[in-house]
């Protein structure tokens, strides 16, 4: 295949030391590898590699960059990566492991990719308990972020045949724990401050949260959740300040440029800064800058970031769809 990620080999994995072995290996260099938790199977990779993280969205043809759930084996590998004020942390010891996620502030020592988390200053971290992702996230060593294993569009898989259903051939390999116990979701919670909310029911009642915390769970109103929201709506996305002015096939002095593909537009030396998404026109090495170079080029004080036109094949799908919020949101 091309943009989609290249055609694999799908290795299916027992779930004993040299299948956990062989799992991790592929995670640590860059694979993809859907895995058991308690509520449904995930198809994971290395968080802090953003070319592993745009993966998966290759493989799932997911048409948007949400942000993605980071798993880890434990509340101290946790707080690396999040900052947990006291209401998340009576809620992970309470809750971890478990279907629980927790959307946190980044800690400085944070090292999930932009990409994994669409660009946010937040996180969404959550510790399962199922033995064998435990086991497999301990011999990661890393934060692993996972998406529900199946194709965009499908039902969420419980069991390695569902997943190889979706997505054989398109994934390196897929751990084979038998039937996810939960079936539905984690429950998702953001505690940025204030009265923590719920952005996604599942696993965790609503009511033993709010029972612990002795308090109403506010409602995401920038809600997360399964179903596609429209465009605009999503206040949790990561907004550039700089205007975005999409397809710019010159750049206007002053402007910073955020570059697609081998041919350098007229006027790009004029401009304020200039980044390139992909010298080589290759749509999942653009989709892993795609998040930090906004930043950087928003970061430079331009008024106007021009974007060169991106093919709307594969991953540029995904990667339009995002470009065109941060042109329309203002
Ligand atoms: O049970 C589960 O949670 C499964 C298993 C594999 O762990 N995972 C899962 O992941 O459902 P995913 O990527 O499909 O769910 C991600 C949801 C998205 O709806 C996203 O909006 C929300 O988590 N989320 C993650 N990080 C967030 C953040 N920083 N701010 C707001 N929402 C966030
Ligand atoms: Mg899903």
């Amino acid at each position: 295949m091309n943009d989609h990620g290249s055609m694999r080999q799908t290795e299916r994995l027992a779930a004993d030391a040299a299948g956990l072995a062989r799992a991790a290996d592929i995670l640590r260099h860059g694979g993809l590898v859907a895995f058991p938790t308690e509520t449904v199977y995930g198809l994971g990779a290395d968080a802090t590699n953003a070319e592993a993280v745009a993966g998966i969205y290759a493989a799932k043809e997911r048409p948007s960059f949400n942000p993605l759930i980071s798993h880890l084996d434990s509340f101290e590998s946790a707080k690396i990566q999040g900052m947990f004020d006291e209401t998340a942390t009576r809620l992970a010891e309470a809750f971890w492991p478990g279907p629980l996620t927790l959307v946190v502030p980044i800690a400085p020592s944070c090292t999930i990719s932009d990409l994994a988390r669409a660009g946010l200053d937040s996180v969404g971290l959550r510790v399962p308990a199922h033995p064998l992702a435990h086991a497999l996230l301990q011999g990661t060593g890393r934060p692993v972020a996972a998406p529900s294993a199946n194709r965009s569009g499908r039902v969420s898989p419980t069991d390695a045949d569902h997943v190889l259903g979706d997505l054989d051939g398109r994934i390196d390999a897929v751990l084979d724990g038998g039937a996810a116990q939960v079936g539905v979701e984690s429950t998702i919670v953001s505690c940025l401050g204030g009265t923590p909310r719920l952005l996604r029911p599942g696993g965790v009642p609503r009511e033993a949260i709010e029972a612990l915390i002795g308090e109403k769970l506010g409602t995401g109103a920038e809600a997360a959740g399964s179903s596609p929201l429209a465009p605009g709506m999503l206040a949790s996305h990561y907004a550039p300040r700089a205007q975005v002015r999409l397809n710019a096939t010159s750049i206007r002095p002053g402007e910073a440029a955020l570059l697609f593909g081998p041919s350098a537009p007229q006027g790009v030396e004029a401009a304020q800064a200039a980044l390139n998404l992909s010298k080589n026109g290759d749509l999942v090495e653009a989709a892993a800058h795609l998040f930090s170079y906004l930043r950087q080029l928003d970061a430079s004080g331009a008024a106007t970031i021009a974007v060169s036109p991106v093919p709307e094949t594969g991953l540029g799908e995904a990667i339009n769809d995002r470009l065109r919020r941060a042109a329309a949101e203002r």
